[in-house]
């Protein structure tokens, strides 16, 4: 007889996004009429950009002609690709990362999710709550959690986000071994100021933890005083890996492409007290597990570090920003308190109600899609999570419609 992973049946409910699309679906197939404005998921709406299409397109040109064909990509990534990030992403910024400690793949998604497969069974893994809940959901796969009572999975520690600490957690009293952060944050839109990013570095260190920073929406950063990057604070180098991503920034959700930088200074231990080098370990896991990006999709991704791309790619999250005000603006207007939205494609608004049930409510009166907070954890219950990700004439009429049954919504529980 097979059996299945006996983790699986422990997973709370179906993955949030898929919920969403259920209920959407659903709600379409009833009122065919009515026109769905998606402010859920945070799918990019604008196109790539004409830099990125011209390196594509003669990318995809090279692979045509037997001279300049190409089979597998390099493992890591091509050099190109990865010298071309180091030096404007990092270096730029004066945080020290080599070409060599970047690895390119497929997605945040996929390498937040996979990275855990490198730790013991029995690490002790901190969580924000609310958060992304790929990180929760892959170490509830892999058996690092008991049981889901209550809003929480047994054996994680989780660290709330509420209105009192900014919606930005505090490192722990415990000890923990795995720590999850992710700023600009999905789905809050928060984002830490150097001070409190230093702190977590300092109890990384101390503790001989790992941070896991999550930079997918760094693009959106306009306050200068911010860290763009956890390699900006002394000391990461030794105690955290940083995702990066293509998607929000250039517009590459359908495209596919992003990176992981493990410094080379990062290590873990065996349970013999042996230290071992992340990058050789996710090196490992990706060369056997993985086939690389695909060569044009590399050169289109490459683009966004010329000049031209750089213009470019500044308008795409110019845009979201812009219709993130526009978010802002009105739900502000209507009474709900708000976070993010400033240097975010996320606003994040209080709205009281029971999360789900705003979500039914709003999409049965306006036909507005959001996500509901609590579907990012328990201390998400009462808000909502507003995506910039749409065009600006579908957000103004989003936020028109919400302003018109504004008094209705507010009696959703
Ligand atoms: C989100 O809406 O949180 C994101 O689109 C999810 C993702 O990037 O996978």
């Amino acid at each position: 007889m097979i059996r299945i992973n006996p983790n699986y049946p422990k997973l709370s409910s179906s993955y949030l996004f898929s919920e969403i699309s259920r209920r959407v679906a659903a709600f379409k197939a009833e009122r065919a009429d009515a026109t769905v404005i998606n402010m859920g998921v945070g799918d990019v709406t604008l196109p790539l950009t004409p830099t990125v299409v011209q390196a594509f397109r003669r990318a995809v040109d090279e692979m045509g002609k037997a001279e300049t064909f190409r089979g597998y990509p390099p493992e890591l990534g091509y050099e190109f690709l990865r010298s071309a990030i180091a030096e404007n992403d990092f270096q730029a910024r004066g945080a020290d990362v080599d070409p060599d400690e970047i690895v390119i793949s497929d997605g945040a998604k996929s390498d937040t999710a996979n990275i855990q497969e490198l730790f013991a069974g029995d690490i002790r893994i901190a969580i924000p709550d609310p958060v992304y809940p790929v990180y929760v959901d892959t170490n509830v796969m892999a058996g690092r959690t008991g049981p889901y009572r209550d809003g929480r999975y047994g054996g994680l520690i989780y660290l709330d986000c509420t209105e009192d600490n900014q919606f930005i957690p505090e490192p722990p009293k415990s000890r923990v071994d795995l720590i999850y952060l992710c700023f600009p944050n999905n789905p809050t839109g928060a984002t830490i100021d150097r001070g409190r990013l230093t702190g977590w570095v300092e109890y990384a260190r101390g503790a001989r933890a790992l941070i896991l920073y999550d930079a997918a929406y760094v693009s959106f950063i306009r306050d200068e005083s911010l860290p763009q990057t956890i390699y900006e604070i002394p000391g990461a180098r030794e105690c955290a890996i940083e995702f990066r991503s293509f998607s929000k920034t250039a517009g590459f959700t359908g495209t596919r492409c992003a990176f992981t930088v493990v410094p080379k200074t990062c290590v873990a231990w065996d349970a013999e007290g042996r230290e071992h080098s992340l990058h050789a370990l996710w090196s490992r896991r990706q060369s056997t597990k993985f086939n690389g990006v695909s060569y044009p999709v590399q050169r289109a991704a490459a683009a966004i570090y010329t000049p031209e791309g750089k213009k470019e790619t500044r308008g795409l999250s110019d845009y979201y920003l812009g219709n993130a005000r526009v978010v802002r603006r009105k739900m502000d207007s209507l009474g709900f308190a708000c976070v993010g939205g400033d240097n975010s494609p996320y606003v994040w608004v209080r709205t009281g109600a029971d999360s789900w049930s705003f979500f039914d409510r709003l999409l049965r009166t306006a036909a507005v899609v959001i996500t509901p907070g609590s579907g990012f954890g328990s201390c998400g219950e009462g808000y909502i999570r507003m995506s910039a990700f749409n065009s600006r004439e579908l957000v103004e009429e989003a936020m028109e419609r919400i302003g018109r049954v504004a008094g209705e919504l507010r009696g959703a529980d």
